[in-house]
C-alpha cells in the first residue's frame, strides 16, 4: 500500500532518506479527484526520477469567495489506488491546518503574468497556487515538479516564479489529456449534466478551429478570436468568460502572431467553468 503522510515533517523525513541514499524525487501537485490528465504527470515523473510524491490538496487559498471550494470532488481512495498502480511511492494529503497555521500571513505575490485571461476573473486565484506551491516545493524539495499544460498560465507562471526566486527545480510541462471526444479532461467535468457534457465539446471544436487556422497561416487574432468566439456563441449552454491570444510567455494579449503564442478560453457550461487551450510555437 502506497502510504499517505499528512503532516509536513512526515514527508520531509522521507525525502531526506531518498537524497541521503543519492536518489532522485520528482513531484507532482494535484487537487486530487485524479483522472488520466493527473496520471499523466504521474507516469512521467515515474518515468524521469527515482522516487515520486503526488500531493493532494484543495488549497482554500486558491477560491474565490463564490467559487467550489465546499463541493470540490474528493475521493481519496480512488487517488491512492491510482498513484500506487501508477508507480507513485507518498501521497501528502494535509489538512488546511496543517498548510495555513494560526497567524499565517506570507505570501507569494505575482504580478504582470497573473494579470491576464484567468487572473482577471479569478484574482485571488494565483496568489493562492503561488503560495502553496512554493509551500509545497520548501516541503518536498524536489529534483523536479510536473504540470498540465491544461492550466497553460498556471504554468507559465509556476516556470516564471522558479526563475524569478531561484529555486533548484526543474518545471516539466506535459500535454493536454483529452476524452476520446475532445474535451480536455478536468475534475470539474463531474459537475456537467449529460445535455451540459455534449454542449461542453464546444470549447475543445472551438480550440480546434483556431487551431487549424493559425496553421493553416492566418495571423491576425482579432479574426480568429471572432471565428472562435462564434463558434462557441452557436451553443445555448455556453457563456463565454474570456477567449484570448497572448505572449506565451509574458501573458500579455497581442495583435498579430509573430512569436510562440497561448490562445486560451474560460467558457461556463452551465454554472460549471471550463478552460481549455492551444500553444503555437
Ligand atoms: P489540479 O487541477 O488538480 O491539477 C493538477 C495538475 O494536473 C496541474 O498541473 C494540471 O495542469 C494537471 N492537469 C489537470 N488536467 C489535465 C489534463 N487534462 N491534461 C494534462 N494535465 C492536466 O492545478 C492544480 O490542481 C492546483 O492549482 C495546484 C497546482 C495543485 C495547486 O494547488
Amino acid at each position: 500500500m502506497i502510504s499517505v503522510a499528512t503532516k509536513v515533517n512526515e514527508v520531509r523525513e522521507q525525502v531526506k532518506k531518498w537524497k541521503k541514499e543519492g536518489l532522485t524525487v520528482g513531484f507532482v501537485p494535484t487537487m486530487g479527484y485524479l483522472h488520466e490528465g493527473h496520471q499523466s504527470l504521474i507516469a512521467k515523473a515515474v518515468e524521469e526520477n527515482d522516487k515520486v510524491v503526488v500531493s493532494i490538496f484543495v488549497n482554500p487559498m486558491q477560491f474565490g469567495p463564490n467559487e467550489d471550494l465546499a463541493s470540490y470532488p474528493r475521493d481519496l481512495q480512488k487517488d491512492s489506488d491510482l498513484c500506487e498502480s501508477t508507480g507513485a511511492n507518498l501521497i501528502f494529503h494535509p489538512e488546511p491546518e496543517e498548510m495555513y497555521t494560526d497567524g499565517f500571513c506570507s505570501y507569494v505575490d505575482m504580478s504582470v503574468l497573473t494579470e491576464e485571461l484567468c487572473g482577471l476573473s479569478r484574482p485571488v486565484h494565483f496568489r493562492g497556487v503561488c503560495t502553496v506551491v512554493s509551500k509545497l516545493f520548501h516541503i518536498v524539495t524536489p529534483d523536479r515538479a510536473y504540470f498540465g499544460q491544461k492550466d497553460a498560465q498556471q504554468l507559465a507562471i509556476i516556470k516564471r516564479m522558479v526563475l524569478d526566486l531561484n529555486m533548484d527545480i526543474e518545471i516539466i510541462g506535459c500535454p493536454i489529456v483529452r476524452e476520446e471526444d475532445g474535451l480536455a479532461k478536468s475534475s470539474r467535468n463531474t459537475y456537467l449534466s449529460s445535455e451540459e457534457r455534449q454542449a461542453a465539446l464546444i470549447l475543445s471544436k472551438s480550440i480546434k478551429l483556431g487551431q487549424t487556422l493559425v496553421e493553416g497561416g492566418e495571423t491576425n487574432c482579432a479574426k480568429i478570436i471572432t471565428a472562435m468566439t462564434d463558434l462557441i456563441e452557436s451553443e445555448p449552454l455556453a457563456k463565454i468568460d474570456y477567449i484570448k491570444i497572448v505572449d506565451a510567455l509574458t501573458m500579455q494579449q497581442i495583435d498579430t502572431i509573430d512569436r510562440p503564442v497561448l490562445c486560451a478560453m474560460a467558457v461556463y457550461i452551465g454554472k460549471t467553468r471550463l478552460i481549455d487551450n492551444f500553444i503555437e510555437d
